[in-house]
């Protein structure tokens, strides 16, 4: 059965809504006021009739129109916008544990604390697109110059990064996604000494990078370097097989049609493309988090012109769109919800 918002109800319900810093956060209290029949679809409509505002909920103008050209009881189902916002997520870029930027790393934690601020542990999101680690230790590559952590350092500092994450942005989700630095680098080692070392095969699952890192107890999913995930529509890995400057644009009409979030390119950025509905998508990057200076397999200059310290925050609508959009990470500053974030 539908509510029936008379002017009394209606009013105590917006006073309650307005206490809450999104709308859906005001359902229990309406619920216990009003009965199990309060839906947020059937808040936000009446709200949206009242020209009154459903915090963290989209204010459809049609309805509104429409409401004010039809002088009948609204109909018995009200059909939720689609940009309703489901979730709210933050995308941290590749760190590079061992050659990570403290600074850097700080101001993109006390971000995504502020955009997450307004939503519940339910709706909040993280995702780490890859390359968490280095890894410089498990190649062949001889020691950089420039680098400082062994690879155990390199496991703390990444474990670090990954619970301050969880502790700090109290989301209910949080996805790791293997790099070619990190999951990928990992597996090869093991893989190579298996073949050996019988001990090191008694191991079994121990061996597994999640092992490893100790994914579970942190709080954090992971997916394998070269596997996928979905975030709504969007499809998640760390590359899909294209570098450089160009990746974003190339991710965007490359086949991901519902859009696609990926790291390793170091290059921030956010593109859409599509009118609407099926033909909308996102493609995007969240940059990165190391030092340029411990870099030393990349032109200096070419990386300090195009990489970037960057997070990407986002919506997640009710129709699986990612509406996201690059906070950039200037000398350890970024602004969000205009604020200055400093770390
Ligand atoms: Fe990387
Ligand atoms: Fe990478």
């Amino acid at each position: 059965m539908r509510i029936k918002w008379t002017e009394e109800k209606a009013n105590r319900a917006a006073e309650i809504v307005e206490q809450c810093a999104i709308a859906r956060d005001a359902l229990p209290s309406l619920r216990r006021e009003f009965g199990d029949e309060v839906t947020l679809d059937s808040v936000v409509s009446m709200l949206n009739r009242r020209k009154l505002s459903a915090p963290g909920e989209r204010v459809n103008t049609h309805d509104v129109e429409e409401a004010e050209r039809d002088t009948l009881p609204a109909p018995a189902e009200v059909v939720a916008s689609k940009r309703q916002v489901v979730a709210a997520g933050v995308f941290f870029g590749d760190l590079h544990a061992g050659i990570q930027d403290d600074r850097a790393v700080e101001c993109a934690i006390r971000a995504g604390e502020e955009f997450l601020r307004p939503f519940n542990e339910e709706q909040r999101f993280t995702a780490q697109v890859g390359d968490l680690l280095d890894s410089e230790d498990l190649t062949s590559h001889p020691r950089r110059r420039n680098k400082w952590a062994t690879m155990d350092e390199e496991i703390e500092i990444g474990r670090g990064f990954l619970g301050d994450v969880t502790r700090r942005l109290g989301a209910k989700t949080n996805y790791l996604i293997g790099g070619n630095h990190d999951s990928a680098r990992w597996e090869k080692y093991v893989s190579a000494h298996l073949r050996t070392i019988s001990s090191i095969r008694r191991l079994g699952d121990a061996l597994l990078f999640e092992s490893l890192m100790g994914l579970e107890e942190l709080g954090w999913s992971y997916t394998r370097y070269n596997k996928c995930i979905n975030i709504g529509r969007c499809v998640v890995s760390h590359d899909f097989g294209s570098g450089g400057a160009t990746a974003i644009s190339r991710c965007l009409y490359g086949g991901y049609r519902a859009g696609s979030a990926f790291g390793h390119t170091h290059r921030p950025g956010v593109m859409y493309a599509g009118m609407c509905g099926e033909t909308f998508r996102v493609s995007l990057n969240p940059g990165w988090l190391g030092r340029l200076e411990a870099i030393d397999y990349f032109n200096e200059r070419s990386a300090r012109e195009q990489w970037a310290h960057a997070i990407v925050t986002s919506y997640l609508d009710a129709d699986g769109m990612l509406h996201a959009q690059v906070v950039p990470i200037v000398e350890g500053e970024c602004i969000v919800n205009g604020r200055v974030i400093s770390a």
